[in-house]
């Protein structure tokens, strides 16, 4: 029987701070009924404390897996940190993770796709337990997204939030994690969100502080457009590829971005939305946070065998999907 990466636990970690749609009404010019309309969310976390960076959220959802899984950190081979806010331009997160976690036999890397960056790094991370090159693959999605939003901006304050998300991969020779997987990707959809200062293109100066330039920059309606046919294509694909139909589905598993966006796929896939994981109400949008963020949240209902299908699309434009199948009964 080959082999294939199955999820054998799941981690998280979301700050205590709520920033409520009414403490946002008191930053931009909005409303909590508008918030709630347009995109389904309620509040989300934020990472407050001086010097906190993604590593703080990364080191505390990898720990609760290590510890649910009864796991020596020293048995981790590979983490893959999926993030676009890094700790620092470099080193790695990554690196700063294991170290923290001693995870001291562990080599890792940061990896950058944005939403889609969990479904990137959950895809290249099968690929090393799939040859059966190690035992045991780490995947953590984190960002803390209010280091690089503007709160002056409601087109962007009201989306975003911090938190953190992990699963442990382990070799599977009964047929079950992650079946199947693709992934997209458009450069085009650069000029729609990007962030414009801090990079080499044009680092950090005075005049780019000034201006606001260190912030997400989003064209939403452009993003919006691209985001429910990505998702559906990547659906769609997975569902084809594998012999699938709607019904086989037990779970969606969607980037949470916009309930709109979640809406529009799933229907797309034919999938009613009782089989849909949801906790952009809680969270908001915490970039590579999500699809982890989610599994953890369900875990407890989560049964083997069930067949999931993981969606997601971001900046980049990046796209992609997965096809898993649960190796253990969550309650
Ligand atoms: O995960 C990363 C990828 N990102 C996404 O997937 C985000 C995709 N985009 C979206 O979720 C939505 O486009 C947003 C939630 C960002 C915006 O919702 P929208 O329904 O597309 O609104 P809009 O940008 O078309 O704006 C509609 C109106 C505008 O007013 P006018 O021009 O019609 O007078 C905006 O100025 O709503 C206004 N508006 C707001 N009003 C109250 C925009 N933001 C706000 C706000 N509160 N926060």
């Amino acid at each position: 029987m080959s082999i294939t990466a199955s999820i054998t636990a799941v981690g998280g970690y979301l700050p205590d701070y709520v920033l409520t749609n009414q403490e946002l009404e008191t930053l931009v010019d909005t409303s909590n009924e508008w918030i709630l309309e347009r995109t389904g969310i309620k509040e989300r976390r934020i990472l407050k404390g001086e010097g906190l960076g993604s590593s703080y959220m990364g080191v505390r959802a990898v720990r609760e897996l290590l510890q649910k899984r009864n796991l020596d950190p020293m048995e981790i081979d590979l983490l893959i940190c999926c993030t676009v806010t890094k700790d620092m331009v470099f080193p790695a997160t990554a690196n700063i993770i294991t170290d923290e976690v001693g995870a001291k036999n562990a080599w890792g890397f940061d990896l950058e796709a944005a939403c889609s960056g969990f479904l990137y790094g959950l895809s290249v991370g099968s690929q090393f337990i799939q040859t059966g090159r190690y035992q045991k693959v780490v995947v953590v999605g984190v960002d803390k997204m209010s280091s690089i939003i503007d709160y002056q901006d409601r087109n962007t304050c009201i989306i975003f939030g911090d938190g953190a998300g992990a699963v442990l991969l382990e070799p599977d020779t009964t047929g079950h994690g992650v079946l199947d997987f693709v992934n997209f990707a458009d450069g085009d959809g650069a000029k729609h969100l990007h962030m414009k200062a801090g990079g080499s293109r044009k680092p950090a100066s005075v005049e780019s502080v000034l201006a606001r330039e260190h912030f997400v920059y989003q064209e939403g309606k452009a993003v919006f457009k691209r985001a429910i046919p990505g998702m559906t294509q990547a659906g769609q694909e997975l569902l084809r590829r594998n012999d699938l139909t709607a019904d086989d589905i037990a779970w969606v598993v969607p980037h949470q971005a916009n309930v709109r966006i979640i809406e529009g796929a799933v229907q797309n896939l034919g999938i009613p939305m009782e089989r849909v994981m949801m906790n952009i109400q809680r969270y908001g949008n915490t970039t590579d946070g999500t699809l982890p963020l989610c599994l953890r949240d369900y875990e407890k209902q989560l049964k083997r065998g069930d067949k999931l299908l993981l969606v997601s699309f971001g900046g980049g434009f990046t796209w992609g999907g997965a096809y898993i199948k649960w190796a253990y009964n969550g309650a």
